[in-house]
């Protein structure tokens, strides 16, 4: 029942700088598809929800909703799925939509960019579809007040006509189900927010699932990986299913060159550390950007235009896409003055953690 995506690619201009989509692209362990990984992904993407791993309170929640929809012959409530890039959320709409037996139609919030985008995909959709908002925070502001009453009371007002002549007329919507995606919950407003019944959050997830994702995509690709393999893999991936799924794809090539096809703990550790990505799941980038702040600047505090200059990158590609998981593991900490590196920084990059300078 999957109708394609109609304006612009998955998550389009998700990205804020071209410095920053090259970074995210160029680098084994971002958590944002790069080019050309579009068909790895729909391959591997699960379907229905007893596909999808991990996540059970969300899936428990949404199995009984989908299911009270179903009986009651109504459209599910709309929907907001939050959370960091790669953990599934594009993977849940399309599975609501294939849970309810319903059209899935997709958009993302940088392609809509005035009424009557909306309007074109509000109007065309077949009752009871699932509409698909990828990137929901980055829809123009102007706009989130045509999404109020059409979620509302399935009503969209608009303009016809202009200057003296203009009026309003008020179009009946078909029966929908919005499904936002958003990267940022804190850039949603709360009238938005407040319009979703439903709402969850999707967390990291352990060794164990990211495992078990390992071992469902290596049986798709039709690859041999035994569970210490899928193991190491999964404790790489930075607690990301994308991620996980990339690991797989390059330590299956590696497999099949250098050993003889199967992916064990051994093959997967020599590939890993190959592709320099290492045992905490931190690339090279990561590993360039901590040692600048343990020794060029001696811990820090160090500002983040600083930073940026000394590393070689752009201040956004530093925030959005090198940072988040080095904060996330307590590797760097944020502070007033600029970015300090933790004495967890200096003991894996194998330093001596600096004693006495009151850092600490
Ligand atoms: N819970 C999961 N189980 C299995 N595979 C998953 C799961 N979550 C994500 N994936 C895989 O990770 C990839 C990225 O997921 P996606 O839904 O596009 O994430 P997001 O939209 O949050 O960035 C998908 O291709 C899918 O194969
Ligand atoms: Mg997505």
């Amino acid at each position: 029942m999957t109708r394609g995506a109609t304006a612009g690619p998955e998550g389009a201009g998700r990205i804020r700088s071209d410095a920053a989509a090259f970074a995210a692209a160029s680098r084994v362990q971002s958590t944002q598809a790069t080019a050309g990984e579009e068909e790895l992904e729909r391959s591997l993407r699960p379907r229905r929800i007893d596909e999808f791993i991990g996540q059970q309170k969300v899936k428990d929640q949404l199995a009984i909703f989908i299911e009270a929809a179903r009986r009651r012959g109504q459209p599910l409530d709309h929907v907001l799925f939050a959370g960091p890039p790669g953990l599934g959320k594009t993977s849940l709409a399309q599975i609501v939509a294939e849970e309810l037996e319903v059209p899935f139609v997709m958009t993302a919030g940088p392609a809509l960019e005035r009424k009557g985008d909306v309007a074109a995909f509000l109007t065309a959709l077949e009752p009871h579809s699932v509409f698909f908002v990828d990137e929901i925070h980055r829809l123009p502001r102007a706009l989130e007040e045509t999404f109020y009453p059409a979620m509302e009371d399935r009503k969209l007002p608009i303009t016809v006509g202009q200057g003296a002549g203009a009026r309003v007329v008020t179009l009946d919507l078909p029966p929908f189900t919005l499904v936002g995606a958003t990267t940022r919950t804190g850039l949603l407003t709360t009238p938005l927010r407040d319009r979703f019944g439903v709402f969850h959050r999707l967390e990291h997830y352990e060794t164990e699932e990211l495992a078990s994702i390992v071992r469902r995509s290596a049986g798709i690709l039709g690859c041999e990986v035994q569970a210490e393999g899928a193991i190491e893999i999964a404790r790489r991936s930075r607690g990301t299913p994308r991620v996980a799924n990339r690991l797989l794809h390059r330590v299956r090539d590696f497999a099949e060159v250098k050993a003889d096809g199967r992916i064990t703990e051994v093959v997967a550790a020599e590939a890993l550390n190959l592709f320099e990505v290492d045992a905490e799941g931190l690339d090279r980038l990561d590993r360039v950007l901590l040692e600048h702040v343990c020794v060029k600047f001696a811990g820090g505090p160090v500002g983040l235009s600083t930073l940026a200059a000394a590393v070689g990158e752009a201040e956004d590609t530093i925030e959005d896409v090198i940072e988040p998981y080095l904060l996330g593991q307590g590797f760097l900490q944020r502070t007033p003055r600029g970015r300090v590196a933790t004495p967890a920084a200096f003991e894996h990059l194998g330093l001596a953690v600096p004693s006495g300078d009151g850092l600490f």
